[in-house]
Protein backbone atom coordinates (compact mmCIF):
# COMPACT_ATOMS: atom_id res chain seq x y z
CA UNK A 1 0.00 0.00 0.00
CA UNK A 2 1.22 3.46 -0.24
CA UNK A 3 0.63 5.39 2.87
CA UNK A 4 0.71 8.76 4.31
CA UNK A 5 1.61 9.20 7.35
CA UNK A 6 0.67 12.33 10.12
CA UNK A 7 2.68 12.86 12.97
CA UNK A 8 5.36 10.95 11.19
CA UNK A 9 8.20 11.84 13.65
CA UNK A 10 6.08 11.46 16.45
CA UNK A 11 6.93 8.92 19.07
CA UNK A 12 3.79 6.22 17.12
CA UNK A 13 4.28 7.38 13.72
CA UNK A 14 8.24 6.66 13.45
CA UNK A 15 7.75 3.52 14.78
CA UNK A 16 4.51 2.75 12.85
CA UNK A 17 6.88 3.79 9.62
CA UNK A 18 9.69 1.53 10.41
CA UNK A 19 6.97 -1.39 10.43
CA UNK A 20 5.30 -0.29 6.89
CA UNK A 21 8.71 -0.13 5.60
CA UNK A 22 9.31 -3.64 6.91
CA UNK A 23 6.05 -4.57 5.09
CA UNK A 24 7.03 -3.48 2.03
CA UNK A 25 4.76 -0.48 1.53
CA UNK A 26 5.35 3.09 0.55
CA UNK A 27 5.32 5.95 2.67
CA UNK A 28 4.80 9.73 2.75
CA UNK A 29 5.18 11.08 5.58
CA UNK A 30 3.89 14.74 7.40
CA UNK A 31 5.88 16.31 9.86
CA UNK A 32 5.73 19.83 10.68
CA UNK A 33 9.14 20.50 12.51
CA UNK A 34 11.41 21.04 9.66
CA UNK A 35 14.28 20.35 11.89
CA UNK A 36 12.65 17.15 12.46
CA UNK A 37 12.36 16.03 8.82
CA UNK A 38 15.80 14.16 8.92
CA UNK A 39 14.08 11.67 11.07
CA UNK A 40 11.92 10.78 8.02
CA UNK A 41 14.68 11.08 5.12
CA UNK A 42 17.69 8.79 7.11
CA UNK A 43 14.53 5.78 7.31
CA UNK A 44 14.16 6.58 3.47
CA UNK A 45 10.82 7.93 4.08
CA UNK A 46 9.53 10.19 1.16
CA UNK A 47 9.19 13.28 3.83
CA UNK A 48 6.64 16.44 3.05
CA UNK A 49 6.38 19.68 5.47
CA UNK A 50 2.74 20.60 6.57
CA UNK A 51 0.40 22.09 9.79
CA UNK A 52 -2.71 20.48 9.59
CA UNK A 53 -4.10 23.70 11.55
CA UNK A 54 -3.44 25.02 8.02
CA UNK A 55 -5.48 23.43 4.92
CA UNK A 56 -3.53 25.63 2.28
CA UNK A 57 0.20 23.33 3.47
CA UNK A 58 -1.65 19.70 3.15
CA UNK A 59 -3.39 20.43 -0.16
CA UNK A 60 -1.90 18.18 -2.96
CA UNK A 61 -0.22 16.06 -0.68
CA UNK A 62 -2.05 13.17 -0.15
CA UNK A 63 -2.62 12.65 -4.10
CA UNK A 64 -1.60 9.02 -5.17
CA UNK A 65 -1.75 7.78 -1.38
CA UNK A 66 -4.04 4.47 -0.59
CA UNK A 67 -4.16 4.84 2.86
CA UNK A 68 -4.07 7.45 5.69
CA UNK A 69 -2.77 6.99 9.09
CA UNK A 70 -3.69 10.19 10.98
CA UNK A 71 -1.41 10.36 14.30
CA UNK A 72 -1.09 13.99 14.17
CA UNK A 73 -2.55 15.28 17.33
CA UNK A 74 -1.86 17.21 20.73
CA UNK A 75 -3.08 17.17 24.00
CA UNK A 76 -0.87 20.54 25.36
CA UNK A 77 -2.87 23.87 25.30
CA UNK A 78 -5.93 25.50 26.04
CA UNK A 79 -9.17 23.86 24.48
CA UNK A 80 -9.39 25.92 21.55
CA UNK A 81 -5.94 25.01 21.07
CA UNK A 82 -6.04 21.23 21.45
CA UNK A 83 -9.76 21.18 18.79
CA UNK A 84 -7.76 23.76 16.62
CA UNK A 85 -5.20 20.52 15.93
CA UNK A 86 -7.58 17.68 16.95
CA UNK A 87 -10.52 18.44 15.44
CA UNK A 88 -10.26 21.25 12.65
CA UNK A 89 -6.99 19.73 11.67
CA UNK A 90 -9.00 15.93 11.33
CA UNK A 91 -11.53 18.12 9.49
CA UNK A 92 -8.71 19.64 6.78
CA UNK A 93 -7.61 15.94 6.25
CA UNK A 94 -10.53 14.15 6.11
CA UNK A 95 -11.52 16.32 3.12
CA UNK A 96 -8.20 16.03 1.93
CA UNK A 97 -8.76 12.58 1.77
CA UNK A 98 -11.71 12.52 0.01
CA UNK A 99 -10.23 14.89 -2.41
CA UNK A 100 -7.70 12.37 -3.30
CA UNK A 101 -9.48 9.62 -3.15
CA UNK A 102 -8.26 7.16 -0.46
CA UNK A 103 -9.15 3.91 0.20
CA UNK A 104 -8.86 4.08 4.07
CA UNK A 105 -8.73 6.62 6.62
CA UNK A 106 -7.45 5.27 9.75
CA UNK A 107 -7.58 7.45 12.97
CA UNK A 108 -5.19 7.17 15.73
CA UNK A 109 -8.21 8.34 18.75
CA UNK A 110 -7.90 7.78 22.47
CA UNK A 111 -9.13 5.81 25.41
CA UNK A 112 -9.70 9.00 27.20
CA UNK A 113 -12.86 9.40 24.93
CA UNK A 114 -14.33 6.82 27.04
CA UNK A 115 -13.84 8.92 30.54
CA UNK A 116 -14.11 7.65 33.71
CA UNK A 117 -15.36 3.51 34.08
CA UNK A 118 -14.13 2.77 37.36
CA UNK A 119 -13.57 -1.27 37.64
CA UNK A 120 -16.26 -1.90 35.01
CA UNK A 121 -14.25 -3.80 31.74
CA UNK A 122 -15.01 -1.13 29.10
CA UNK A 123 -15.69 -2.34 25.13
CA UNK A 124 -15.98 -0.65 22.11
CA UNK A 125 -19.88 -0.55 23.01
CA UNK A 126 -19.33 1.35 26.21
CA UNK A 127 -20.43 4.94 27.01
CA UNK A 128 -18.54 7.61 26.33
CA UNK A 129 -17.91 10.47 28.93
CA UNK A 130 -14.41 12.32 28.24
CA UNK A 131 -13.69 14.01 31.57
CA UNK A 132 -10.78 16.57 29.45
CA UNK A 133 -10.78 18.43 26.23
CA UNK A 134 -8.59 16.19 24.83
CA UNK A 135 -10.86 13.34 24.84
CA UNK A 136 -13.27 15.40 24.31
CA UNK A 137 -11.56 16.73 20.50
CA UNK A 138 -11.11 12.64 20.21
CA UNK A 139 -14.42 11.93 20.06
CA UNK A 140 -14.90 15.02 17.86
CA UNK A 141 -12.38 13.74 15.58
CA UNK A 142 -14.14 10.18 15.54
CA UNK A 143 -17.63 11.42 14.42
CA UNK A 144 -16.24 13.66 11.07
CA UNK A 145 -14.25 10.19 10.21
CA UNK A 146 -17.28 7.52 10.90
CA UNK A 147 -19.38 10.80 8.68
CA UNK A 148 -17.07 10.57 5.78
CA UNK A 149 -16.96 6.53 6.40
CA UNK A 150 -20.44 6.75 5.53
CA UNK A 151 -19.94 7.76 1.95
CA UNK A 152 -16.52 7.98 1.15
CA UNK A 153 -13.31 6.26 1.86
CA UNK A 154 -13.40 3.52 4.94
CA UNK A 155 -12.83 5.08 8.03
CA UNK A 156 -11.40 3.35 11.49
CA UNK A 157 -10.93 4.21 14.06
CA UNK A 158 -7.97 3.05 16.86
CA UNK A 159 -8.85 4.10 20.66
CA UNK A 160 -5.06 3.56 21.81
CA UNK A 161 -4.39 2.99 25.44
CA UNK A 162 -1.32 4.56 27.01
CA UNK A 163 1.40 3.49 24.79
CA UNK A 164 5.34 2.66 26.11
CA UNK A 165 8.47 1.51 24.69
CA UNK A 166 11.86 2.92 24.82
CA UNK A 167 11.95 6.31 24.98
CA UNK A 168 8.10 6.73 25.92
CA UNK A 169 7.55 9.26 27.88
CA UNK A 170 4.67 7.09 30.00
CA UNK A 171 8.15 4.96 31.43
CA UNK A 172 9.87 7.91 32.91
CA UNK A 173 12.48 5.89 33.00
CA UNK A 174 14.93 8.60 33.49
CA UNK A 175 13.22 9.55 36.49
CA UNK A 176 12.63 6.16 37.65
CA UNK A 177 16.13 4.88 37.72
CA UNK A 178 17.34 7.97 39.42
CA UNK A 179 14.41 8.72 41.99
CA UNK A 180 11.42 7.60 43.18
CA UNK A 181 8.10 8.02 40.62
CA UNK A 182 5.47 10.23 41.87
CA UNK A 183 1.88 8.62 41.78
CA UNK A 184 -1.15 10.74 42.31
CA UNK A 185 -3.64 9.46 44.65
CA UNK A 186 -2.93 5.36 45.38
CA UNK A 187 -2.41 4.48 42.52
CA UNK A 188 -5.49 1.96 42.49
CA UNK A 189 -6.94 3.19 39.38
CA UNK A 190 -6.91 1.28 36.03
CA UNK A 191 -4.82 1.69 33.12
CA UNK A 192 -5.09 0.00 29.70
CA UNK A 193 -1.48 -0.16 27.75
CA UNK A 194 0.26 -1.73 24.94
CA UNK A 195 3.52 -1.92 23.84
CA UNK A 196 4.66 0.74 20.84
CA UNK A 197 5.71 -2.43 18.57
CA UNK A 198 1.72 -3.86 19.23
CA UNK A 199 0.10 0.05 18.82
CA UNK A 200 1.94 -0.08 15.35
CA UNK A 201 1.12 -3.28 14.09
CA UNK A 202 -2.06 -3.14 15.33
CA UNK A 203 -2.97 0.05 13.17
CA UNK A 204 -1.56 -1.68 10.54
CA UNK A 205 -3.84 -4.55 10.96
CA UNK A 206 -6.45 -1.56 11.34
CA UNK A 207 -5.77 -0.19 7.82
CA UNK A 208 -5.37 -3.98 6.11
CA UNK A 209 -8.79 -5.51 7.86
CA UNK A 210 -10.58 -3.18 9.87
CA UNK A 211 -14.19 -2.50 9.19
CA UNK A 212 -15.50 0.58 7.67
CA UNK A 213 -17.12 2.44 10.28
CA UNK A 214 -15.81 0.53 13.35
CA UNK A 215 -14.03 1.27 16.29
CA UNK A 216 -11.19 -1.04 17.87
CA UNK A 217 -9.74 -0.52 21.20
CA UNK A 218 -6.13 -0.88 20.97
CA UNK A 219 -4.55 -2.43 24.18
CA UNK A 220 -2.69 -5.39 25.60
CA UNK A 221 -4.43 -7.98 27.08
CA UNK A 222 -4.20 -7.16 30.99
CA UNK A 223 -5.40 -3.74 32.56
CA UNK A 224 -3.07 -2.70 34.79
CA UNK A 225 -3.44 -0.55 37.97
CA UNK A 226 -1.16 2.31 38.32
CA UNK A 227 0.50 1.60 40.84
CA UNK A 228 1.33 -1.99 40.15
CA UNK A 229 2.63 -0.90 36.38
CA UNK A 230 5.24 1.63 38.44
CA UNK A 231 6.00 -0.98 41.04
CA UNK A 232 6.96 -3.14 38.44
CA UNK A 233 9.36 -0.92 36.44
CA UNK A 234 10.94 0.28 39.89
CA UNK A 235 11.39 -3.44 41.05
CA UNK A 236 13.24 -4.41 37.82
CA UNK A 237 15.19 -0.93 37.68
CA UNK A 238 16.18 -2.10 41.56
CA UNK A 239 14.54 1.47 42.40
CA UNK A 240 12.29 2.26 45.10
CA UNK A 241 8.90 1.93 45.24
CA UNK A 242 6.50 4.89 43.77
CA UNK A 243 5.49 7.03 46.16
CA UNK A 244 2.19 8.87 46.44
CA UNK A 245 1.14 12.89 46.20
CA UNK A 246 -2.18 13.97 47.42
CA UNK A 247 -4.55 14.66 44.56
CA UNK A 248 -5.24 17.64 46.17
CA UNK A 249 -1.22 18.64 45.89
CA UNK A 250 -1.41 17.39 42.20
CA UNK A 251 -4.21 19.35 41.52
CA UNK A 252 -2.71 22.79 43.36
CA UNK A 253 0.27 22.27 41.27
CA UNK A 254 -1.71 22.26 38.45
CA UNK A 255 -3.18 25.08 38.93
CA UNK A 256 0.43 27.09 39.85
CA UNK A 257 1.92 24.88 36.42
CA UNK A 258 -1.07 26.49 34.21
CA UNK A 259 -1.14 30.18 35.95
CA UNK A 260 2.66 30.30 34.48
CA UNK A 261 2.02 28.90 31.41
CA UNK A 262 -0.73 31.62 30.83
CA UNK A 263 1.67 34.19 31.77
CA UNK A 264 4.73 32.78 29.74
CA UNK A 265 2.30 32.33 26.63
CA UNK A 266 3.68 28.52 26.95
CA UNK A 267 1.53 25.41 26.39
CA UNK A 268 1.85 23.09 29.55
CA UNK A 269 1.41 19.42 29.67
CA UNK A 270 1.03 19.38 33.64
CA UNK A 271 -2.76 21.06 34.03
CA UNK A 272 -5.69 20.13 35.76
CA UNK A 273 -7.01 18.14 32.79
CA UNK A 274 -3.84 15.69 32.94
CA UNK A 275 -4.27 15.27 36.63
CA UNK A 276 -8.02 14.24 35.58
CA UNK A 277 -6.44 11.93 33.32
CA UNK A 278 -4.11 10.10 35.28
CA UNK A 279 -6.89 9.63 38.07
CA UNK A 280 -9.08 8.17 35.54
CA UNK A 281 -9.79 4.50 35.91
CA UNK A 282 -10.22 2.68 32.28
CA UNK A 283 -9.88 -1.38 32.02
CA UNK A 284 -10.54 -1.66 28.02
CA UNK A 285 -11.33 -5.19 26.29
CA UNK A 286 -9.35 -5.93 23.22
CA UNK A 287 -11.24 -8.86 22.33
CA UNK A 288 -12.63 -7.26 19.43
CA UNK A 289 -9.06 -6.42 18.15
CA UNK A 290 -8.20 -9.45 18.70
CA UNK A 291 -11.36 -11.43 16.91
CA UNK A 292 -11.39 -9.08 14.11
CA UNK A 293 -8.08 -7.40 13.37
CA UNK A 294 -6.11 -10.49 14.27
CA UNK A 295 -3.26 -9.19 16.28
CA UNK A 296 -1.07 -11.40 17.62
CA UNK A 297 0.67 -9.50 20.63
CA UNK A 298 4.41 -9.47 20.99
CA UNK A 299 4.18 -7.91 24.60
CA UNK A 300 0.36 -9.18 25.80
CA UNK A 301 1.04 -7.47 29.20
CA UNK A 302 3.32 -5.18 30.93
CA UNK A 303 5.69 -7.19 32.70
CA UNK A 304 6.95 -8.98 29.73
CA UNK A 305 7.18 -5.27 27.68
CA UNK A 306 9.04 -4.02 30.45
CA UNK A 307 11.65 -6.63 30.57
CA UNK A 308 11.74 -6.57 27.05
CA UNK A 309 12.62 -2.70 26.84
CA UNK A 310 14.71 -2.87 29.53
CA UNK A 311 17.15 -6.04 28.16
CA UNK A 312 16.87 -3.83 24.70
CA UNK A 313 18.41 -1.02 26.86
CA UNK A 314 20.49 -2.98 29.10
CA UNK A 315 19.32 -1.26 32.00
CA UNK A 316 18.12 -3.44 35.52
CA UNK A 317 18.46 -6.86 36.94
CA UNK A 318 17.95 -9.63 35.24
CA UNK A 319 14.39 -11.84 36.28
N1 LIG B 1 1.23 7.97 23.08
C1 LIG B 1 0.12 7.57 23.64
O1 LIG B 1 0.11 7.00 24.75
C2 LIG B 1 -1.21 7.75 22.94
C3 LIG B 1 -2.37 7.22 23.51
C4 LIG B 1 -3.59 7.39 22.88
C5 LIG B 1 -3.64 8.08 21.68
N2 LIG B 1 -2.51 8.60 21.14
C6 LIG B 1 -2.62 9.35 19.88
O2 LIG B 1 -1.72 8.81 18.93
C7 LIG B 1 -1.19 9.84 18.11
C8 LIG B 1 0.33 9.78 18.11
O3 LIG B 1 0.79 9.89 19.45
P1 LIG B 1 2.34 10.06 19.80
O4 LIG B 1 2.51 9.54 21.18
O5 LIG B 1 3.18 9.52 18.71
O6 LIG B 1 2.44 11.63 19.88
P2 LIG B 1 3.70 12.59 19.64
O7 LIG B 1 4.98 11.88 19.83
O8 LIG B 1 3.42 13.80 20.47
O9 LIG B 1 3.55 12.97 18.13
C9 LIG B 1 2.53 13.81 17.68
C10 LIG B 1 2.89 14.25 16.30
O10 LIG B 1 1.84 15.12 15.83
C11 LIG B 1 2.45 16.14 15.09
N3 LIG B 1 1.60 17.32 15.10
C12 LIG B 1 1.05 17.95 16.17
N4 LIG B 1 0.37 19.03 15.76
C13 LIG B 1 0.48 19.07 14.41
C14 LIG B 1 -0.01 19.94 13.43
N5 LIG B 1 -0.77 21.01 13.76
N6 LIG B 1 0.28 19.69 12.13
C15 LIG B 1 1.04 18.62 11.79
N7 LIG B 1 1.55 17.77 12.69
C16 LIG B 1 1.26 17.99 13.99
C17 LIG B 1 3.76 16.43 15.82
O11 LIG B 1 4.63 17.05 14.90
P3 LIG B 1 5.90 17.94 15.38
O12 LIG B 1 6.78 17.01 16.11
O13 LIG B 1 6.49 18.40 14.10
O14 LIG B 1 5.36 19.01 16.24
C18 LIG B 1 4.19 15.02 16.21
O15 LIG B 1 4.98 14.44 15.21
C19 LIG B 1 -1.74 11.15 18.65
O16 LIG B 1 -2.83 11.56 17.88
C20 LIG B 1 -2.18 10.80 20.05
O17 LIG B 1 -3.26 11.61 20.47
C21 LIG B 1 -1.28 8.46 21.74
Amino acid sequence: MKAFVTGAGGYIGLDLIKGLLDGGHEVRGLARNPARLHNLTDLGVEAVLGDIRHPETISGLLDGMDVIFHLAGTMVGNERNIYRTNVEGTRTLVDAAAAAGLKTFVLASSGTVYGEHGDEPVTEESDCHPVMAYGRSKLEAERIVMNEAKVGFSGVICRLGGVYGPRSQMLMLENAGRTQVRLVGRGHNWMSAIHVEDASAALLAAAERGRSGEIYNIVDNEPVQLKDFYNYLAYRLGAPEAKHISEATARRLARIVGFFGRLTGKAVVFNADFVKMILSSLRLSNEKMRRELGVELKYPNYRSGIDAILQELGVGAAV
